[in-house]
């Protein structure tokens, strides 16, 4: 597996392979890398033939007062992990080789990038849609693999690849969590160990949305009310973000809970804000 952080360095081996015939696949990430990011690499694995795994902090999706600074960064580790998981290349480029002196070209997906976490983020899906469109420019992958976990986002990418005719099949690998539900995120290192044992609340809360539909309670604001409410005794230090109940397809709020409804909550702990959701089809 090789390293590389020259955007000229990555251009060369990733055409020697596409002139080999061979498809690319590719895991963009921010590194700190856990279970939920090497599935995603062997799902691009099992997708294509050689899989360029990016690790990059990209500092145009993180608000002013967010966590920049803090975010864990440790690339042997990752490299590692990524090797494990059978990437073939791990792309690192420096901030100021992503972003030189100078830099004006951002990229904003209307409409899905303005509710939900859009709402509490303002300016970090345009972050993560400039960010996504260099890369995509970059690797030109043919295939791209994102998380479930990042239900928004993965909306958000969709719509930018489809809008820009990025020549790139997006492909949405499920959720991984811990043994207790909690979904796995780099973030979850911040929490103390109070805030750890509550934070399964989230994946609880989803379950009895889950369960509140399947009994054939439908009505979206009695299902929050409930989430809230479980949140609030199970949780509470946290304090609940937003909790949507949306299209699926288009991220649009819903009254009544339908097949292919996105139920996606955040809450903030006082060390870190922790997102999940759960598709009802
Ligand atoms: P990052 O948070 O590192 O996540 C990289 C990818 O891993 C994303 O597609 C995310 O949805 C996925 N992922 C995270 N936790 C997961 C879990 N528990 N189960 C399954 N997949 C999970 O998302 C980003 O980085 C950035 O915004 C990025 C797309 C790299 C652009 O900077």
């Amino acid at each position: 597996m090789r390293i590389v952080k020259s955007i000229p360095q990555l251009r060369k081996l990733v055409a020697a392979q596409r002139t080999k015939g061979r498809s690319i696949g590719f895991v963009p990430t921010m590194g700190a890398l856990h279970e939920g990011h090497l599935s995603l690499i062997r799902l691009a694995q099992r997708k294509s033939k050689y899989v360029v795994v990016s690790i990059f902090v990209n500092p145009a999706q993180f608000g002013p007062k967010e966590d920049l600074a803090k975010y864990p960064r440790d690339l042997k580790r990752d490299a590692a992990l990524c090797r494990s998981a059978g990437a073939d290349l791990v792309f690192a480029p420096r901030a100021r080789d992503v972003y030189p002196d100078n830099y004006h070209t951002y990229v904003t997906v209307g409409q899905l990038s303005e509710g939900l976490c859009g709402a509490s983020r303002p300016g970090h899906f345009k972050g993560v849609a400039t960010v996504v469109a260099k890369l995509f420019n970059m690797v030109q992958p043919d295939v791209a693999v994102f998380g479930q976990k990042d239900a928004q986002q993965a909306a958000v990418i969709r719509q930018l690849a489809r809008d820009l005719d990025f020549p790139v099949r997006i492909v949405v690998g499920p959720i991984v969590r811990e043994r207790d539900g909690l979904a796995m995120s780099s973030r979850n290192a911040y929490l103390t160990p109070a805030e750890r044992a509550q934070a399964p609340a989230l994946h609880h809360a989803l379950n009895l949305a889950k369960w509140l539909v399947r009994s054939g309670r439908r009505e979206s604001g009695m299902v929050k009310r409930e989430m809230m409410r479980m949140i609030a005794r199970e949780a509470p230090l946290g304090e609940v973000d937003y909790v949507g109940i949306v299209n699926n397809r288009t991220l649009e709020p819903i009254t009544k809970v339908t097949s292919d409804t996105l139920v996606a909550l955040a809450v903030k702990f006082p060390s870190a804000r922790l997102i999940d959701n759960v598709v009802i089809r």
